[in-house]
C-alpha cells in the first residue's frame, strides 16, 4: 500500500503529492511546522500544547490561519487512517502561501498547509548516543518553529561528519542551547538535572515541557539554567528529548564518556516515564 499525504485540502498519494513553484517556503521559508508523535492507542501525544505552539509560532510571523484545533485533528487522523498507520509521526507544515516571488505579500494571503506520515515503532529500550559540539550560528528566534533550519542542518552535519549522532549548540556566550533537532539536557556533577531555559535561544519542546513536569512529580532536583560544555564533560548523566526520539541518553561528548559511560539511573527513570507517558490513552488532545 503506498503512503497517503495532504496538500492543502487533497489526499493524494505520497510520491504524487506536488507543492506549487510559488509556494513561500520553498521561496523564503516564510512557514512552519510541528511534529507529532502517534501511538498504537490512536492517539496524538500531547496535541493540545503542540497546537499552541503551532499558534504561537504562527502568530510571531503574521501568518493568518483560521482551521480549528478541532478540525486539524479530523484532517490528521483522517490520514493516519487513509495510511493504516498504528504508530509513527505526523509531520504539519503551515507556509504564508502561494504568490509571484516578492519578499512582502498581502496579509490576506491564504496559507498553504502539506501533511504527511511516517510509521515508526517507539522502542522500549533506547539506543546510546554520542554528541559533538558545534557553534550555534542560529538567528535568534529559534523559540519559533521555522521551517528555515540550516544553521541546524549545519550543526548536524558537523557532528555527523565525526560519527555522531547529534550535534550540541554552543552559543557566543560558551553555553549549550540545544541539540539540531532535539533539547539537550544533563545531571550535573551535584546530581541536579538542568537544561536550558525555555527562552528565544530554544525550541521550548513539547517532550521538555511534559518531562519538566515529570521531573517534579518525581522528585528529582532541577534547574532550568543553562550548562557550559565543561559542565556537561563533568556530568553524571546527559540525554536528549524530541517527540521523535522521546528520552534518549547520552554516552559520550565530544569523543569523552559521560559519567560512567552507559545510560545513568535518572535519565533511566525519565526515558521509562515518558514511554509509558507517550504510550498512554489520556492525552491533551487540544479539542476546544
Ligand atoms: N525537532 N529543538 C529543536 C531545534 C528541534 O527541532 C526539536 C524538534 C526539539 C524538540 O521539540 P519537541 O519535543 O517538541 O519535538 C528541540 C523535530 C522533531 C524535527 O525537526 O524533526
Amino acid at each position: 500500500m503506498s503512503r497517503v499525504a495532504y496538500v492543502n485540502g487533497i489526499y493524494v498519494p505520497h510520491d504524487q503529492a506536488v507543492v506549487p513553484m510559488d509556494d513561500r517556503g520553498y521561496h523564503f521559508a516564510d512557514g512552519v511546522y510541528e511534529v507529532f508523535s502517534y501511538n498504537v492507542n490512536h492517539v496524538f501525544v500531547d496535541a493540545g500544547p503542540h497546537f499552541e505552539r503551532l499558534r504561537a509560532s504562527l502568530a510571531a510571523l503574521n501568518i493568518p490561519f483560521s482551521l480549528s484545533n478541532h478540525s486539524l485533528l479530523i484532517i490528521m487522523h483522517e490520514l493516519m487512517r487513509r495510511n493504516r498507520c498504528q504508530e509513527g509521526f505526523l509531520y504539519l507544515q503551515i507556509t504564508r502561501g502561494i504568490a509571484a516571488r516578492e519578499h512582502t505579500v498581502a496579509h490576506t494571503l491564504e496559507p498553504f498547509m502539506t501533511l504527511f506520515i511516517r510509521p515508526h515503532v517507539f522502542k522500549k529500550d533506547p539506543p546510546l548516543l554520542s554528541v559533538f559540539t558545534q557553534p550555534d550560528i542560529r538567528w535568534k528566534r529559534n523559540d519559533i518553529k521555522s521551517i528555515a533550519l540550516l544553521g541546524n542542518i549545519m550543526a548536524k552535519y558537523g557532528s555527523f561528519e565525526q560519527g555522531g549522532d547529534e550535534a550540541w549548540l554552543i552559543n557566543k556566550d560558551g553555553f549549550i542551547t540545544e541539540g539540531s533537532s532535539t533539547n539537550a539536557w544533563i545531571v550535573d556533577q551535584h546530581g541536579v538535572i538542568r537544561t536550558h531555559p525555555g527562552t528565544r535561544d530554544i525550541l521550548n519542546g513539547i517532550v521538555r515541557q511534559r518531562l519538566l513536569k515529570m521531573v517534579a512529580s518525581l522528585g528529582f532536583a532541577l534547574e532550568e539554567r543553562a550548562f557550559t560544555l565543561d559542565d556537561a564533560l563533568k556530568a553524571q548523566e546527559a540525554f536528549l528529548t524530541s517527540s521523535t526520539k522521546g528520552v534518549y541518553p547520552i554516552v559520550s561528548i565530544n569523543d569523552h564518556p559521560v559519567g560512567k559511560g552507559g545510560m545513568g539511573p535518572i535519565t533511566q527513570s525519565l526515558q521509562q516515564a515518558y514511554w509509558f507517558f507517550q504510550h498512554s490513552l489520556l492525552q491533551d488532545d487540544g479539542k476546544e
